[in-house]
């Protein structure tokens, strides 16, 4: 076997052992995003745009029934301490009328967080900055 022949050996080798446990890590990693869209979209908007954008702050609908809020930065969400939106998720709205579900039976914590850091990667550059001077390391970059 010639010097060319080992090393296109090599490279194939290298190749069947790392391609596959890449896409294993990709699979394992929590995707924000794909859990967004999966358990929360269908009342915080595509996107966190809200329910209704004439009601980004949410609020309640003639018939009694509340509206979900926008939580991309342009309503009240982003006012929370990190831990808040957290328990907010986990364990659901304070407010025991409120369809806002707890999801601590579904989601892991690190799930949770990877959806909290979706949510604040919609927000824009000069909220996320304010943000991290109130709470130092609230946007999990120092994890
Ligand atoms: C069935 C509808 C529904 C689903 C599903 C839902 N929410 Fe909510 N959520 C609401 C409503 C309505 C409110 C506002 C009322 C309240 O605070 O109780 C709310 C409030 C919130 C708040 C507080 C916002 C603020 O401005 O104070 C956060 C954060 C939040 N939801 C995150 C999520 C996340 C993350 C998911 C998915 C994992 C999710 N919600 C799924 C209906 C929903």
């Amino acid at each position: 076997m010639n010097l060319r022949h080992s090393l296109t050996l090599m490279v194939f080798a290298f190749g069947v052992t790392i391609f596959p446990s890449a896409a294993l890590l990709a699979d394992s990693a929590p995707d924000g995003k794909t859990l967004f869209h999966t358990h929360c979209s269908v009342c915080h908007g595509q996107e966190g745009t809200g329910e209704d954008p004439q009601w980004l702050n949410g609020g309640w609908r003639e018939d009694g029934t509340r509206i979900a809020p926008a939580l991309n930065g342009t309503a009240h969400a982003w006012h929370h301490e990190p831990q808040l939106l957290y328990s907010y998720v986990k364990d659901g709205s304070i407010d025991t009328t409120s369809p806002m579900p707890s999801f601590g039976d579904q989601l892991t914590d690190e799930q949770i967080w990877s959806v909290i850091r979706y949510i604040q990667s919609l927000w824009p550059e000069k909220i996320r900055k304010i943000y991290e001077e109130r709470f130092p390391g609230g946007l999990g970059e120092q994890d």
